[in-house]
């Protein structure tokens, strides 16, 4: 590695797989981008030189077929489609350094020579592959595939056994070498559950691998053999050091290659961290000095599908929510590298708590402040001699927070170095509840209130240089409000020092970064967007239509309703019940008291969607015990019976409606 002796790196270089040009791209993609992207932010902030690099793949079969299919040549297709991803970078605020198609010839150039060397070196030969081909698909279909009719899995037709010539990778012989590499680099796969994945994959045995096919036309041909082409993941994992010049003297993989990192889906580590390593091997090559492999996002529970209509197109939800929401949304709600369930309905939630409240609250009500009881005019650092305890435990809390978001990131523990921030901007909310400066607005014996508000500022001005990386949009407009002009994407972390900026300040208060997320007009233009990708997946299927429950029940007079005693409580928390796998425990304000129910929306609602919810409770229903916890009363929803099983809905009331208020 390319380590500075100040501690900054030289070389630092990050990429994202190259994606499947023709796939429409959604969460799973923007997900690993965002991911990248956050982490290039960040070290760049840091001071360290760095790359990041995204692109296509380009080559294969499905291209093939589907440039085919619409009377194109493959190539056409691609340079129509690539677009796709080019836009949804840019819409993503995605700040790579270069985009590689594996159809450039930089790339195809470098693939062909790692061939050529590999033959030369006698760690590609040539030999015979034999397996079940599909003849209406031309491809080889892997026997993990292969069911006990052997039938194609794509176009369901029987398949028969061929073989053919073609090139081998000497993958076997990288066997022992591999194992001791991790084994003296346990960071190098991370996390840990992938590097026991593939350490177990490895001890089992390797195989050497087939690299070449003559019945795939659409790919990069083996120099010097023409009738065969170079399998398309060789071709694809070359991406990474094709992009970097490789093997120019003095290219740029010479100072990046010592410290590359790639960041990849948990489906695709065995390429990354066995082959790809093996591979550079050969070449006298430095393996990756990380391969992390994130989770996979389901979609309320499913598996994303394009038949379910469930597939999450990335371009919407920056659409409905906004760039930035979205960007903080995927990184805070699932610890990387574990598997995570995507829903609109939690990162509504999310926006109007973690956005809307913490964040967008403290950059408010300070600014507020500042024009009200100063004119704008931001207190010098000077006033920082009058500071009291409470002011420097905010100050040691901001310095840490510096200190320990930069060490979760070097673990790329994205959403812990989130929440570490959001302990800052909680930190800071709290500081203005207990220092009251409105009223030191009125009265302010102890000259405290100056002290208070430069305090606030310099909490967000670090608040804006942290967040930057993952939300660089509303970092930017952060900063201009607190009244600094610049380039924020320039500042550097050993810059920052609290109470160091010196020029007189003047601050701007501009629109509110997170508007408050209105939960039933959202749940109306929620519904209707799923009606409508529903027709979109099934276009002869008529749309949903819910059954309700239609028996009437007797009359009753006003003075049983009268008996019911009805009431608006908050979910002030959330808690699953054990070994009950619909129940959830609810904490409930009523405003003059606290009470528990235990209702069964498990399966309907995340803890996150319901906390902070208005909801209605019938409070004298006499208690029941379920699962050993008391209930004291029931929640107010309404129930059909949808497409896919039951269906409800709360009964919510405005957010700013008071607790405890009775219906009547
Ligand atoms: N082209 C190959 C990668 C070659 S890299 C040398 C490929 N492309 S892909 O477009 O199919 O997938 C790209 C990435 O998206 C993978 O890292 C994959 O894990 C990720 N995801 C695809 N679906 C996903 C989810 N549902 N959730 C999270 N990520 C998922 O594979």
């Amino acid at each position: 590695m390319n380590d500075c002796a100040d501690g900054k790196k030289s070389g630092f270089y990050l990429t994202t797989p190259i994606y499947y040009v023709n796939d429409a791209p959604h969460i799973g993609h923007a997900y690993t981008t965002i991911a990248c992207d956050a982490l290039a932010r960040w070290h760049r902030m840091r001071g360290d030189d760095t790359r990041l690099l995204t692109g296509t793949d380009e080559h294969g079969q499905k291209i093939q077929q589907a440039a085919e299919k619409r009377g194109m040549k493959p190539i056409e297709l691609c340079d129509e489609v690539v677009v796709n991803f080019r836009r949804l970078w840019e819409v993503l605020d995605i700040s790579n350094d270069d985009f590689i198609r594996t159809t450039d010839d930089r790339h195809i150039e470098v693939t062909q020579y790692f061939f050529r060397t590999l033959l030369e070196s006698g760690d590609i030969y040539k030999g015979s592959y034999e397996g079940w081909y599909c003849v209406p698909c031309e491809t080889y279909v892997p026997e993990a595939q292969i069911g006990d009719e052997r039938l194609c899995p794509d176009c369901k037709r029987p398949l028969v056994r061929m073989s053919e010539e073609s090139y081998f990778f000497r993958l076997s012989k990288y066997q022992d070498a591999l194992i001791e590499h991790y084994e003296t680099h346990p960071d190098a796969i991370m996390p840990k559950v992938r590097y026991n994945e593939v350490m177990s994959f490895m001890k089992s045995g390797l195989q050497d691998l087939s690299i070449s096919r003559t019945t795939l036309k659409w790919g990069i041909p083996v120099p010097g053999d023409e009738r065969h082409t170079i399998y398309v993941w060789l071709d694809a994992l070359i991406n990474y050091i094709s992009a970097l010049d490789y093997p120019e003297p003095g290219g740029n993989w010479e100072k990046r290659w010592p410290d590359v990192r790639h960041i990849v889906g948990k489906d695709i580590i065995r390429f990354h961290a066995v082959i790809w390593p093996a591979i550079l091997m050969a070449m006298n090559l430095n393996p990756p000095v990380r391969v992390f492999a994130h989770g996979w996002w389901t979609v309320e529970g499913d598996k994303m599908s394009k038949s379910k209509g469930n597939v999450v197109n990335p371009f919407e939800m920056v659409d409905v929510y906004g760039t930035d929401a979205f960007r903080y949304f995927v990184l805070r709600e699932v610890p990387f590298g574990n598997d995570g369930d995507f829903s609109e309905l939690g990162m509504m939630s999310r926006i109007n708590s973690d956005l809307a409240n913490d964040i967008g609250n403290l950059l408010n009500r300070t600014l507020q402040m500042i024009e009200k009881y100063r004119g704008g005019h931001l207190p010098p650092p000077s006033v920082f001699e009058r500071a009291r305890d409470v002011d420097f435990s905010l100050r040691d809390s901001a310095v840490r927070t510096l200190r320990d978001m930069d060490s979760q990131i070097d673990d790329f523990a994205l959403d812990a170095a989130l929440k570490t921030l959001w302990a800052l901007i909680g930190a800071g909310n709290k500081y203005i509840d207990e220092t009251s400066p409105w009223k030191l607005g009125r009265d302010d014996p102890d000259d405290r209130l100056d002290v208070v508000l430069r305090t606030l500022w310099e909490v967000l001005r670090l608040s804006a240089m942290l967040v930057f990386p993952f939300m660089p949009g509303t970092a930017a407009k952060i900063q201009r409000q607190l009244g600094l002009a610049g380039d924020i994407s320039r500042e550097r972390h050993a810059e920052w020092g609290w109470g160091n900026y010196l020029e007189p300040v003047i601050v701007k208060k501009g629109d509110v970064l997170f508007p408050r997320i209105d939960v039933v007009k959202w749940k109306e233009d929620y519904d209707a967007r799923l009606a409508s990708r529903n027709a979109e997946a099934n276009p002869n299927s008529s749309p949903p239509v819910a059954k309700i429950e239609t028996a009437r029940l007797p009359q009753i007079e006003m003075d049983d309703f009268k008996k019911l005693e009805i009431r608006v409580a908050r979910i002030e928390s959330v808690q699953v019940v054990e070994n009950a796998k619909k129940l959830y425990k609810l904490n409930l304000d009523l405003g003059f008291e606290h009470r528990v129910i235990v209702s069964s929306i498990r399966e309907f609602f995340t803890p996150e969607g319901l906390t902070g919810k208005k909801i209605l409770v019938l409070c004298n229903l006499k208690p029941a015990i379920f699962r050993g916890i008391e209930s004291e009363g029931m929640l107010l929803a309404a129930e059909a019976e949808g497409e896919r099983g039951e269906i409800i809905s709360l009964a919510v009331v405005d957010d700013d409606f008071p607790v405890g208020a009775r219906i009547h």
